[in-house]
């Protein structure tokens, strides 16, 4: 028997001001994003910002329905409409947050584990780290790669393996 342990890097940021300015860009987008949110449901209005290698940004915010499972994620709604319209662009960063009653929760939200999928699909399809961004009000998350976040993950290695 062995035992195996999974590390996860995570860069925590007191300040939005420690940051470059491409992260910034996208995190402001991110915050713009979420304030067109469709939430009726949960009032969890949450918003993310693609950016490409090309320098090109795409955002997104969750799209909920009286269905309740037919809604879908923020990350997935940008992700999707990102590899939707430039198939062969690889992304390379993602900045997430969530707003409940106009207001930045202070705590970053992580990816539920479907977006994390779909963003590791994507960075093993370009083969290139996407860099993952968590806005709270009060700490920002950097993870390097969606490979971090999903440990021990399904792909399509495992197809042929
Ligand atoms: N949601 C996201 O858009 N992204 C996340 O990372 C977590 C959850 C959405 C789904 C649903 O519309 C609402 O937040 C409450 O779960």
């Amino acid at each position: 028997m062995r035992t195996k342990e999974i590390k996860t890097i995570i860069h925590e940021y007191d300040s939005i001001d420690e940051l470059s300015k491409e992260d910034i860009e996208i995190i402001n987008k991110a915050k713009q994003a979420a304030q067109k949110a469709y939430a009726p449901y949960s009032k969890f209005n949450v918003g993310a910002c693609v950016l490409l290698e090309t320098g090109e940004t795409i955002q997104g915010n969750n799209q909920e329905n009286a269905a309740y499972p037919s809604g879908l994620c923020a990350e997935r709604v940008a992700m999707f409409y990102a590899n939707a319209e430039y198939p062969d662009v690889p992304v390379k960063t993602i900045a997430v947050c969530a707003y409940v009653n106009s207001k930045l929760l202070n705590e970053p939200v992580p990816p539920c584990g479907s977006c994390r999928q779909v963003l590791l699909e994507s960075e093993m399809r370009f083969h290139l780290p996407i860099k993952i961004i968590l806005i709270g009000e009060n700490k920002i998350l950097i993870i390097d790669n969606a490979k971090q976040l999903l440990p021990l993950n399904f792909n399509s290695n495992n197809f042929s393996s």
